[in-house]
């Protein structure tokens, strides 16, 4: 067995959560950076964090009813504030008026309800006075008195693995953030060794074991190594942001729909608010995602990438065992869709996404027959209530008595 083998086909979609006390400002989750505010004036921020309404049931009730079956929850980001009780800074979480460990409370509920839970951390940190490290990206200058000594700073990140991989249960992935440019493995292994089976990204201190595309589905039609694509629901940000420009449901489902049916998995993003609570606009989001999602999810949970089946660049195919799944990626144009010649119909066809019965036949088809050529039969699909199918990605369901006869399949 494959080390991915037990996250990727049994969690294939996450929610990443961007929180931390830049949801105070609500600009952005690296306002200090992007709009140079003064440690000392950010860090009095921790003041005001007090997330009376968190609760992480519900953060969990709209992973699941959106289709999620893990979080990936960002402990530290680059402003190096520590969502944690760690002993080894006291710019976290404790030191607020809240003084609750957000991490253990969601990590408690993650494990009673079986979300999986994967930790998001941070190279760059903007608080610690040994942290800068120029040979990196996302960094700020140190203050005069700060003391740039990445020995020092590689120590305080082991410390911080030790705490998350140790206090918090069972953690399925370990999401790092701007690649250190540093290779020291020893730091992947600590981790695999206090976490037996973890998955590690690619952004690290080693090659990891998964790609983390982000903000975009690369080309193709299955990824060759395990993939984790990750997106907000919005545009601008990944904390929460007041007037977000926010992505429609259509876009996101499509970019879901790309990674999860070429083999990846997805992140999509929320960016809840200071008092905990998750925006309207983006539950909106996942709520519609949602009911799309477990409409179709069958596409994607226990099947397989197979787009090979048909040569094809206006979709995307997946198949398990004798079903096979179209993934209609660009709005029907027509009534009708002519696929490749087969030798048998299948014997059941249907829209996925409302269970509609599809007239199927093996049809010589004008557009694709020229004058004075051979003549030959497509398999071609009637009848599609398109004008129906406007607002969400089109998954067709094709189910043959034997996928490898029908597609001759040596
Ligand atoms: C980028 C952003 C960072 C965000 C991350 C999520 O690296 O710089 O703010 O947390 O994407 O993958």
């Amino acid at each position: 067995m494959k080390k991915y083998d037990y996250w990727f086909p049994k969690r294939r979609f996450g929610m990443f959560i961007h929180w931390g006390l830049y949801a105070i400002p609500a600009w952005h989750e690296q306002i200090r950076g992007r709009l140079n505010i003064p440690r000392k004036e950010y860090a009095d921020l921790a003041a005001k964090f007090n997330p009376v309404n968190f609760n992480p049931d519900e953060w969990i009730d709209l992973a699941e009813s959106t289709g999620m079956k893990y979080i990936c929850f960002t402990a530290k980001h680059h402003d190096g504030f520590c969502m944690w009780d760690t002993k080894f800074t006291d710019f976290n979480i404790m030191n607020t008026p809240y003084n609750k460990d957000v991490l253990s409370m969601l990590a408690e509920r993650c494990h009673a309800r079986d979300i999986g839970l994967s930790l998001y951390y941070s190279n760059p940190d903007w608080h610690h006075p040994n942290a800068y490290n120029p040979i990196s990206s996302h960094q700020l200058k140190p203050y005069p008195d700060d003391e740039p000594n990445q020995g020092k700073y590689l120590e305080y990140v082991k410390n911080q693995i030790e705490e998350l991989c140790s206090n918090y249960g069972k953690i399925i992935s370990f999401f790092w953030d701007i690649p250190p440019k540093i290779h020291m493995p020893s730091i992947n292994d600590r981790i695999r060794e206090l976490q037996p089976g973890i998955m590690i990204n690619d952004r690290g201190y080693d090659e990891g074991d998964y790609s983390t595309p982000e903000r975009e589905v690369p080309d193709g039609k299955r990824f060759v190594k395990p993939t984790e694509a990750c997106q907000s629901v919005g545009k601008q940000s990944w904390g929460y942001r007041v007037n977000e420009d926010y992505y429609t449901s259509k876009y996101l489902m499509s970019s879901i729909d790309k990674t999860l049916a070429m083999g990846g998995n997805y992140l999509l993003n929320i960016g809840p608010k200071a008092d905990g609570t998750i925006p309207p606009e983006a539950k909106k989001i996942l709520d519609e995602i949602g009911d799309w999602y477990h409409r179709v999810k069958e596409s994607f949970e226990g099947a397989q990438p197979s787009s090979e089946l048909m040569q094809r660049d206006d979709f995307l195919l997946t198949r398990n065992n004798n079903t096979l799944y179209i993934h209609l990626h660009n709005d029907l144009i027509s009534t009708g869709i002519t696929l490749n010649p087969v030798s048998i119909l299948p014997v059941h066809a249907e829209i996925l996404n409302t269970g509609e019965k599809l007239n199927v036949d093996l049809d010589i088809m004008p557009e694709l027959c020229h004058v004075g050529g051979e003549s030959q039969e497509y398999l071609h699909i009637s009848n599609i209530d398109v004008n129906g199918l406007i607002g969400e990605v089109v998954i067709l369901k094709l189910v043959f008595d034997d996928i490898e006869e029908a597609f001759k399949i040596k």
